[in-house]
């Protein structure tokens, strides 16, 4: 008997849909080629719906998801909705019920792909970042005092707790583990002004890092952090930070990998379901006209069947893009590549039956 997997789809605002169309195409492949099925149960959650029911999202709509799984999510955001609403009560909300704790981001250049950093290629960038995804600024602690006056106070808090600051950093010591690349860790963070947050996540890594001899663990602040990433990029392995830090850098990430056409990310629940998306968002200006690239939401796929154990599909996901990328697409700027979002799917499916 093959395995089953049932897979949650949530295709969301703008080309979310496009994008998730092609990922499922590739997937389709590789149970196929690996002999697994997918049984898909798709979600209207998004911008449409709420504009229509005014509900965000549904009442149980965390409980509905936690049943599957996997999550497979397109982009959630619409021109005509109030920036704000969507992100916080479908995206913040699904990563917070459902307890993901880990937003995993891979930041690889892939063969092909133009970079903008001089003098760099595939062999200088490839490492990841482990970001808090919980806690941090985006707990939404604080507060607004004398609204609209000139007496204003705003106040906006970072919540870091022990224990969300160490499975994080445990999921990340494990996940340098296993990636057996340079075994080093790098903390971000900014222990010379947040002497509070910081403190506690410095102290806790170091602790942590005396179960890893095998793991160097090595600090840098946040700011330092993005002047490296363009300068030497090749010197991080695994990277792990806060909720906000880790939001920042890995929009630098996602740029010297190439653009947001290819950054794929996971929001990791090592215990419970886990949510895969491209991070790119829902590029509505593009929608509907078969030119966004399809390649992060493919990558995203990829990770999920990683995610999921099928490590070897995942990979040959990886492989078949990183070959697209190398031989068929001009460019991975929507309305550049060369090719139509219909196209790059088809060719990274056939690779992913046969490579
Ligand atoms: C991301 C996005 C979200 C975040 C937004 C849309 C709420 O920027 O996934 O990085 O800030 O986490
Ligand atoms: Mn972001």
């Amino acid at each position: 008997m093959s395995k089953t997997y049932n897979i949650a789809v949530v295709p969301g605002d703008g080309t979310g849909p496009e994008v998730i169309a092609e990922g499922l195409k590739v997937l389709g492949a590789a149970a196929v080629r690996f002999g697994f099925r997918l049984n898909l149960s798709t979600f209207d959650f998004g911008g449409d719906r709420y504009l229509k029911t005014g509900e965000v999202l549904p009442e149980g709509a965390a409980d509905e998801l936690r049943k599957f799984d996997a999550i497979y999510l397109g982009a959630i955001g619409h021109p005509d909705v109030k920036p704000g609403i969507l992100e916080k009560g479908i995206l913040l909300r699904l990563r917070f019920e459902l307890d993901q704790y880990v937003n995993l981001r891979p930041v690889k250049l892939f063969p092909g792909v133009d970079c903008p950093l001089k003098d760099k290629g595939p062999e200088h960038i490839d490492f990841v970042v482990v970001r808090e995804n919980t806690e941090g600024l985006y707990a939404g602690a604080g507060g607004v005092l004398k609204k609209g006056t000139p007496d204003e106070v705003a106040i906006q808090e970072s919540i870091n707790t022990r224990k969300g600051v160490e499975r994080c950093i445990r999921y990340a010591f494990e996940y340098c583990a296993r990636r057996k690349k340079m075994n080093k860790l790098t903390l971000c963070g900014k222990t010379n002004v947040l002497t509070f947050a910081f403190d506690l996540w410095e102290r806790t890594f170091y602790e942590v890092a005396r179960e890893y001899p095998a793991i160097k663990p090595d600090y840098a602040h946040v700011d330092a952090i993005t002047m490296w990433f363009v300068k030497n990029p090749e010197w991080f392995d695994v990277i792990v930070t806060d909720n906000m830090f880790g939001d920042i850098i890995t929009d630098l990430g996602a740029m010297i990998q190439g653009g947001m056409g290819i950054a794929a990310g996971g929001n990791i629940n090592p215990e419970g379901v886990s949510m895969f998306e491209p991070i790119g968002g829902s590029a509505p200006k593009y929608k509907g006209k078969n030119v966004i690239n399809p390649l992060a939401a493919i990558c995203a796929a990829g990770m999920m069947l990683e995610h999921l154990g099928e490590e070897t599909a995942g990979k040959t996901v990886e492989k078949a893009a990183m070959e697209v990328t190398g031989r068929h697409i001009k460019s991975l700027a929507a309305g550049h590549m060369g090719l139509t979002t219909t196209q790059v799917g088809d060719l990274v499916a056939n690779l992913t039956a046969k490579l």
